[in-house]
């Protein structure tokens, strides 16, 4: 799988010569808010008329390319990049994996078991990190972190959740997470200073039509309809404006395959030889012994 993505990143301080306006309880604390879209090809700017994510790259800085980590999933390489570990180290293979230390398998339903995402002590997503550096505890540089949607959110990694989650929920509007991670920046007691949202388009699109189709330039509008609807909210917004940086990225990208030249692997082996776990773009194979 053909798999580079995008990187934006934006730094938004234009006024650094202003005073905060609305709260200055933690003025010493950089703001940071990650935003993965999942399966956003690096070049979808480039082939589709994406009018915020210009407008995002006309102020930023736009990467040309990232080296994916592999596998090229979902939960693998979003657990690599909140982590900065490769999956042999993290233990985050695939989507859906068996694992023959663990003897288990996952599937949607139970990656929410801390085992998989804590099998290496050295696993520590950013938001661990930035709690981790409080400075002795002083209200006043308080670095809280808050997560949407990430893989893993909702499950302790090493022991620590971080101070603000909302777990994975397919049915929710992305306008609401936008929403929610906007409010806990600006919550006057207790704000984060770093957040994370997740949002598993464009890459469910990719997977039925394709990058090149039509129907992945609806859904890039409305991906663009969505950033444009979060930058709304950032540039109406004195304080965030000036002190709000802003990653966008994504896991992986997406290329075409022909569905005519495909290749059965049960026409060449048995398959009572082996057990297969995983699906869409890779799969482990396991060899029965004997
Ligand atoms: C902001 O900082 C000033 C000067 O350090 C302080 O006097 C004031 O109380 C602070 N305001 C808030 C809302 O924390
Ligand atoms: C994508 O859709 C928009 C809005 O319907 C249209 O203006 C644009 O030409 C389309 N772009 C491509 C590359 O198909
Ligand atoms: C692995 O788990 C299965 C049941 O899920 C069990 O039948 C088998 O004995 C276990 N293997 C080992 C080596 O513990
Ligand atoms: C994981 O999710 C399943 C299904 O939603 C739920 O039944 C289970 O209690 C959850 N387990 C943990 C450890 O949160
Ligand atoms: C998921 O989101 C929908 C729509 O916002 C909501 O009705 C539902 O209660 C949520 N489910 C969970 C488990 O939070």
């Amino acid at each position: 799988m053909f798999s580079i993505s995008l990187l934006f990143i934006s730094l938004l301080l234009s006024f650094a010569n202003c005073k905060p306006t609305v709260n200055n309880i933690s003025d010493l604390l950089p703001r940071l808010l990650l935003i993965s879209f999942d399966g956003f090809r690096y070049d979808y700017p480039d082939i589709y008329t994406l009018k915020n994510f210009r407008s995002l790259l006309d102020r930023g800085v736009r990467v040309q390319h990232i080296i994916n980590s592999f596998t090229t999933t979902t939960f693998p390489n979003h657990f690599t990049i909140v982590t900065g570990l490769y999956e042999e180290t993290h233990g985050i293979v695939n989507n859906i994996m068996y694992d023959p230390i663990l003897n288990a398998s996952t599937s949607f339903d139970t990656m929410n078991d801390t085992k998989w995402w804590s099998q290496n002590s050295y696993s520590e997503p950013i938001w661990m990190t930035n709690e981790l550096q409080n400075n002795n505890g002083k209200v006043e540089t308080k670095r809280r972190s808050g997560v949407i949607s990430w893989p893993s959110t909702g499950t302790p990694v090493n022991g620590h959740m971080p101070s603000k989650y909302e777990i994975y929920n397919e049915t929710r509007r992305f306008e609401t997470i936008i929403d929610q991670i906007i409010k806990w920046f600006k919550d006057p007691n207790e704000p984060i200073n770093f957040g994370t949202i997740y949002f598993y388009e464009p890459d469910h699109t990719g997977h039925i039509y394709g990058p090149l189709s039509s129907q992945m330039n609806t859904t890039l509008q409305y991906c663009d309809q969505l950033l444009g609807y979060l930058l709304a909210q950032i540039d109406n917004d004195p304080y965030l404006k000036q002190n709000l940086n802003v990653i966008l990225t994504s896991d992986h990208g997406m290329t075409e395959v022909d569905e005519k030249r495909t290749l059965k692997l049960d026409d060449y082996i048995d398959s009572s030889l082996y057990s297969a776990y995983g699906g869409l773009s890779q799969m482990n194979i396991f060899l029965h012994s004997g």
